[in-house]
C-alpha cells in the first residue's frame, strides 16, 4: 500500500488591495463589519502558500500582511534551529504593492529566492526597487527568472512543476511601462505536482479567461481565481472610486460574460475565488451575491483556508 501524498495549498489571505475592511473606507460592507452590522469576516491581502510535504512551502506573492499571515500560520516556522522558516522560495504573479510588500518584512530572512518575470524584476528593480534596496540585507533578493509560457521547477520541491501563462492586465502605476502592457506583468500559474498528478490554477488577477486559459483551467482539479469585483464598474457604484475592473485587469463576477459564468462550464475542478475587495457584496455571507455562489458551486476562499490534493 502506497503513502498517501498531496499537494497542500493554504490561504495566508484573501482579500484584495487594501485588505477587508480597509482602514480608511467607510463603504457599505467596512462600515457595516466595523460595526457588527453584517455577517462577514476580515480578510489580509492575497496570498497563499504551497507544498508537496507539508514541510517545505513555496509562497505565492507576499503581501503588506505578511507578517500576521506568517503568524497565525503553525508550519510556516518548524523551529529546527535558531533562526528558522518553512518559506523556501517565493513566486511573484505581478509587481502590485499588495503583491511584494512583504517582501520588505522578510528581510532578516535574505538572501531570499525570489521568481519572477524580466517585467515584474524590472518594476522592483526601478519604479518600486525592493530589489536595490534589499541588497542591503545579507545579499537581499536573489532572482530567479521566470520565462512566460516556460515550465519551472525549484529544487526544493522536485515533485512540482510550475507553468506560467502571460495574461493581458495593467502593469503599476509606478511601472516603466505602465501604460506600454508586456508579456510577463501578469502571470496565472498551473501548478502539477507529479507524484499525485493533481494540479492547481492560480491566477489572482485576471481580466480576461482566454479560450487558451480556458482550457487549461478545464484540466486543472483546482482554480483559485480573481474574485475582486462583483460588477466591472463596482467601485463608482459604491462611490469609492472611478476604476473599473477592466481597467485594473479583473475580471467582474456576475453577469453573462462574468467569471461566475465561465466557471459554470468547468466540470472537473474545484473553484474558489480569492483577492475579494472590500466593495464585493460577497463579502457579507447574508447577501443574495454570496448566497447565489452555491449554485454556481463556487467557494470564497477565506484566510487560513487549508485544502489538499
Ligand atoms: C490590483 O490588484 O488591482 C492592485 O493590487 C490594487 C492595489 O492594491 O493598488
Ligand atoms: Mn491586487
Ligand atoms: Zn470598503
Amino acid at each position: 500500500m502506497g503513502v498517501l501524498v498531496f499537494m497542500y495549498i493554504h490561504i495566508l489571505g484573501s482579500a484584495a488591495g487594501g485588505g477587508f475592511p480597509q482602514w480608511n473606507c467607510n463603504c457599505q460592507n467596512c462600515l457595516g463589519f466595523r460595526n457588527n452590522q453584517i455577517n462577514a469576516q476580515a480578510r489580509t491581502q492575497s496570498s497563499i502558500a504551497v507544498s508537496n510535504d507539508g514541510i517545505d512551502w513555496v509562497l505565492l506573492n507576499a503581501s503588506p500582511d505578511i507578517r500576521v499571515q506568517l503568524s497565525q500560520f503553525k508550519q510556516a516556522q518548524p523551529a529546527r534551529q535558531i533562526r528558522d522558516t518553512a518559506i523556501q522560495d517565493i513566486i511573484l504573479m505581478d509587481s502590485q504593492i499588495d503583491h511584494a510588500t512583504g517582501l520588505l518584512s522578510l528581510r532578516e530572512g535574505c538572501p531570499l529566492q525570489v521568481w519572477c518575470t524580466d517585467m515584474v524584476h524590472e518594476d522592483l528593480s526601478t519604479g518600486f526597487p525592493l530589489f536595490k534596496m534589499l541588497q542591503h540585507w545579507n545579499g537581499g533578493l536573489n532572482w530567479n527568472q521566470i520565462k512566460p509560457s516556460q515550465a519551472f521547477r525549484i529544487e526544493k520541491f522536485k515533485d512540482l512543476e510550475f507553468i506560467p501563462f502571460v495574461i493581458r492586465s495593467a502593469a503599476p502605476p509606478y511601472s516603466p511601462h505602465r501604460n506600454n502592457p508586456q508579456d510577463g506583468d501578469n502571470l496565472a500559474l498551473l501548478i502539477i505536482d507529479h507524484q499525485t498528478e493533481k494540479s492547481l490554477f492560480y491566477a489572482p488577477g485576471v481580466g480576461q479567461i482566454s479560450p487558451e486559459l480556458f482550457v487549461v483551467m478545464q484540466k486543472a482539479d483546482a482554480v483559485l481565481v480573481d474574485g475582486t469585483l462583483w460588477t466591472d464598474n463596482e467601485m463608482a457604484e459604491k462611490g469609492v472610486g472611478t476604476k473599473t475592473g477592466q481597467e485594473m485587469g479583473h475580471l467582474h463576477l456576475s453577469g453573462e460574460n462574468g467569471m461566475l459564468s465561465i466557471l459554470d462550464r468547468l466540470d472537473k475542478p474545484r473553484k474558489i475565488l480569492i483577492h475579494i475587495n472590500n466593495t464585493n457584496p460577497i463579502l457579507n455571507e447574508d447577501s443574495p451575491e454570496y448566497q447565489s455562489l452555491a449554485q454556481h458551486d463556487v467557494e470564497m476562499a477565506f484566510d487560513g483556508m487549508h485544502f489538499q490534493l
